[in-house]
């Protein structure tokens, strides 16, 4: 990706460092509806359209094996992420095919097959209906049809993502360029050293969009992060399907990893110490990428206040032996920053309801959220959106790179 390349994000950065006055490459960016954030219709119509994208499913690390299961409960959604004697990672709906039992209750392990624990029906890792206990009392031609219920799931490297539309177009048509800067990161040689959940009571775009700028560092967080990224010189870039990357410049270079030699992909050492790299992948996930190793932030809608994050860390697979200690201290410190960005949300979510404040104003800097506002609007379908709750298509697919 060429934007990703060290003379051109250095030159775009200091370019923005100089700036004066609201880029003239901008259109002005109208409000955005409070509605948006806590109307309950609104987010029936943001849940349905979701469906229609690409989301983080699981890492392959999560299943090692053949056999190796886990589940993936999002949306309202039961899933299951089986790998198969095959080494294929497949996506199942976690329900029986005869009553609809759940097929398995743990969070993960590992099975020769996939039986129901109710009437003990079985299916084979690919899926496929392997027995039924008293066969004689079902007719044959309607068991014929009762293989797992299958999700399609597509893979960059080893990060599983899954859709639950099969007209979608295919992942990486849709990553585009994101895929690109992803694969400079070699996502194929990634190993998963830790996962955390967090409950946030406010709807997923305020939590969101606290990590979609880097405005708010000089205030929110003084001690840590502003310390060493500088918040006046960075460059976004607007990417087609509601993507987009945000590069800022570190004040010194390797500002997060507690010090400790660790294994690093050589290819982008060079980038990040120069600047912290944000990707924000449409609709729910962001990541902060390094060298070293980076965090995964997927935005759970729960309802339309409350949401989880999950925080997943890939580090580059190596011979080094390395301790979970270092790995867990570098994720506790990474929650604590995201806590100082969680603790206004609630407040914000209030502000959206409260009737009082009708709309957000949107900075050049925080450009990306409007863009990803854009987005959900154009997924939605702009006429199913009820006009008081629509924004304007000011920015469209445009490359507003600076
Ligand atoms: S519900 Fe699974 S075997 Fe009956
Ligand atoms: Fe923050």
């Amino acid at each position: 990706m060429e934007s990703l390349k060290f003379q051109p994000l250095q030159a775009a950065m200091q370019q923005d460092a100089e700036r004066k006055a609201f880029p003239d490459y901008l259109p002005h960016l109208p409000e955005i509806p409070a509605g948006r954030y806590c109307d309950p219709g609104f987010f029936k119509l943001e849940m349905a359209a979701m469906k229609h994208s690409w989301l983080f499913g699981i890492h392959g690390d999560d299943v090692p094996q053949p056999g190796c299961y886990k589940r993936w409960e999002q949306l309202g959604q039961p899933l299951l992420f089986v790998r198969g004697n095959d080494h294929k990672v497949r996506c199942f709906y976690n329900i029986c095919r005869h009553r609809g039992g759940p097929l398995v209750l743990d969070d993960k392990g590992q099975k020769r097959n996939i039986s129901c624990p109710i009437h003990g029906w079985s299916y084979r890792l690919d899926g496929e209906l392997a027995g039924v206990p008293e066969r004689r009392d079902f007719n044959e031609a309607d068991l014929q049809r009762r293989s797992l219920l299958e999700v399609r799931c597509e893979n960059l490297g080893e990060m599983y993502f899954i859709n639950f539309d099969d007209k979608a177009m295919p992942l990486l048509d849709d990553l585009g360029p994101v895929a690109d800067a992803w694969m400079l990161y070699q996502p194929e040689n990634s190993r998963l050293v830790s996962r955390h959940m967090l409950t946030v009571p406010a709807n997923y775009k305020i939590v969101l969009d606290a990590n979609l700028e880097v405005y708010h560092v000089n205030f929110v967080h003084p001690e840590i992060v502003a310390k060493f990224l500088d918040s006046s010189a960075s460059t976004i870039n607007l990417l087609p399907n509601g993507h987009s990357t945000q590069a800022s410049r570190l004040r010194q270079a390797e500002w997060n990893e507690s010090g400790i030699d660790l294994p690093r992909v050589a290819e982008v050492t060079d980038i990040s110490r120069l600047a912290n790299v944000a990707v924000h992948m449409y609709p729910n996930r962001i990541i902060a990428m390094n060298d070293w190793g980076y965090p995964l932030q997927n935005y759970w809608p729960v309802d339309e206040h409350t949401t989880q994050v999950e925080v997943l860390w890939f580090a580059p697979r190596s011979d080094v032996p390395q301790s979970d200690a270092l790995w867990n201290e570098v994720a506790a410190t990474f929650i604590n920053v995201l806590e100082q960005d969680y603790k206004f949300c609630a407040g914000m979510q209030t502000a959206m309801t409260s009737g009082a404040n009708r709309g957000v104003l949107i900075g050049a800097q925080e450009r990306s959220i409007y863009h990803m506002h854009e987005e959900m609007d154009r997924r939605i379908g702009i006429d199913l959106v009820p006009a008081h709750l629509r924004v304007r298509q000011v920015l469209n697919q445009r490359q507003a790179a600076a």
